[in-house]
């Protein structure tokens, strides 16, 4: 005869191979307080309606209080042998209780309904733990962005010198940028944060059952009521995944310009020495590791969204055993993002960016020459073409005498050659970096006042964010403390 707890129709135990390769129980550790939590509320529920009788709900409202005092000072270990978390803790309350009342715990649910509320419960917690991360880095891509608004940089496209930027427009394109990593986190919240409870294996129950008070138990914003659909659907998984995916995306562009913008030939970002590591070999290398790092995790986080959208679209519907491999990758997603946000935070406060650098690579690298065709137009109403034309053969001309913009006696006999005249002051004015970039002033261009006004903007969506943060928190913290006190109650009875 088997053992388990669901050993009625079985004639022998499991292979000890088959446990090792099912059982969940080293993953299921992040569950337990989830799962614990769950049966609070499934038991304050049954109870209320009657299904299971007070001396029952009693004894084991208590044991549940004690479990979860246990697991709050000393996480609890579980067994292997019990599969998972949702038997784990059943077999600990009926230890502690004896069956008569301990078996009761387990009526109108099943593991089904469980494992996907606690996973909901989880990964809601780590959602708000990755925004508020972002949001902090956000928060010192801002004031980084105040405190360098007006210092240059050296702008690219296709990685060749395009236009000179404002160094405070550089850093605050990210802040723009994982604000939309934010609002794609609150989507995912969102489809996340959807009580499942109650479903029970798949078909409802015929137990008189409320699942709207353990939706409010346990502090999710709505009822996912298809039993179904709410057992065998892990949609909200992938969607999460696919949020972190892109802030790794996001996050690894800005690795890579920290790499690039590091290395001696760019000359443009001096990384702080804790953030580099030497070679055992060759004396003289910084090497930029904690960029090159994150580049080089984004591929295990792409590859948790490859896994759970291959796993959702080959099951029939009701649960099926290939979803509990929803959960390894997708805490492995849950850590890698969050240790890379925080750390290429760290390494951008951390690094400095070389304006003066960037001053002379804007002189040398001609980026300022748009400026002089633009100048052509406005003050000569030459057509942009043409001015496109003169200001490139410019280029050239100086390029071949090794010159460059500086060079103003230069350009005013080359323009006066053209029939143009500009005094050098007018020369000066659009093809100096620091001017040109204050004349970008169309809104969101790179002028001091055009970023300026960017970042206050920027400032205001990320209060509600921060204020979204907080009240989400707030929400759960009730929505425990009300388990709690309720179960004492009932545990008094
Ligand atoms: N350990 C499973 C998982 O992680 C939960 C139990 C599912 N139910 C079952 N009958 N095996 O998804």
């Amino acid at each position: 005869m088997s053992t388990k707890l669901w050993a009625g129709v079985f004639n022998k135990d499991v292979d000890a191979e088959v446990l090792d390769y099912t059982e969940t129980t080293k993953i299921d550790t992040r569950l337990v307080h989830y799962d614990i939590w769950g049966s609070m509320a499934h038991l304050i529920m049954l109870n209320e309606q009657g299904i299971v009788a007070h001396d029952a709900a009693s004894a084991i409202a208590s044991s549940l209080l004690e479990l979860h005092d246990e697991n709050e000072k000393n996480p609890l270990a579980l067994n292997p042998q019990y599969e998972d978390v949702h038997l784990n803790i059943e077999t600990l309350i009926t230890q502690k209780i004896g069956p008569e009342f301990g078996g009761r715990l387990h009526t109108a649910r099943s593991r089904n309904d469980q494992v996907v509320t606690d996973t909901r419960m989880y990964l809601r917690e780590e959602i708000l733990n990755i925004t508020e991360t972002l949001v902090l880095f956000i928060d010192d891509l801002l004031q980084l962005a105040d405190e360098t608004n007006g210092r240059l940089a050296v702008g690219y496209t296709h990685l060749q010198p395009a236009q000179p930027i404002n160094l405070a427009f550089w850093y605050s394109a990210y802040a723009s940028m994982f604000l939309r990593d934010v609002e794609r986190l609150r989507d995912s919240f969102r489809y996340t944060n959807v009580n499942a409870l109650g479903a029970c294996a798949l078909a409802g129950t015929s137990f008189n059952i409320n699942r709207e008070l353990t939706t409010q138990l346990l502090g999710f914003n709505s009822t996912l009521y298809h039993s179904l659909d709410a057992t065998s659907s892990r949609d909200f998984v992938s969607h999460a995944i696919s949020s972190f995916a892109i802030i790794m995306s996001n996050l690894s562009r800005l690795a890579e310009e920290v790499v690039v913008w590091s290395s001696h030939e760019f000359g443009l970002l001096t990384v702080d020495d804790a953030f580099a590591t030497g070679s055992s070999i060759m004396p003289q290398k910084k090497n930029p590791v904690v960029g090159e790092l994150v580049k080089g995790k984004v591929g295990r986080v792409y590859g948790a969204l490859m896994q759970i959208l291959t796993i959702n679209k080959g099951i029939t519907l009701g649960y099926n055993c290939d979803l509990q491999e929803d959960k390894p990758m997708l805490w492995d997603s849950i850590d890698t993002v969050k240790s890379s946000v925080s750390i290429s935070h760290r390494q951008m406060t951390t690094s400095i960016y070389q304006s003066e650098r960037a001053t002379e690579l804007c002189w040398k690298n001609f980026s300022t020459v748009t400026e002089l065709a633009n100048m052509l137009v406005t003050s000569k109403n030459i057509p942009f073409r043409d001015a496109h034309k003169i200001s490139g053969t410019l280029v050239r001309k100086l390029a071949e005498i090794q010159s460059d913009l500086r060079n103003f006696d230069y350009i005013q006999k080359y323009l006066a050659e053209n029939s143009i005249t500009l005094s050098l002051s007018e020369i000066r004015e659009c093809v100096s970096p620091d001017k040109v970039v204050s004349r970008q002033s169309s809104s969101g261009g790179t002028s001091p006042k055009a970023v300026s006004d960017m970042i206050t903007d920027m400032r205001n969506s990320l209060s509600q964010h921060k204020l979204w943060i907080d009240e989400s928190r707030q929400k759960l913290k009730i929505a425990l403390s009300t388990t709690r006190s309720r179960l004492q109650k009932l545990s008094q009875i």
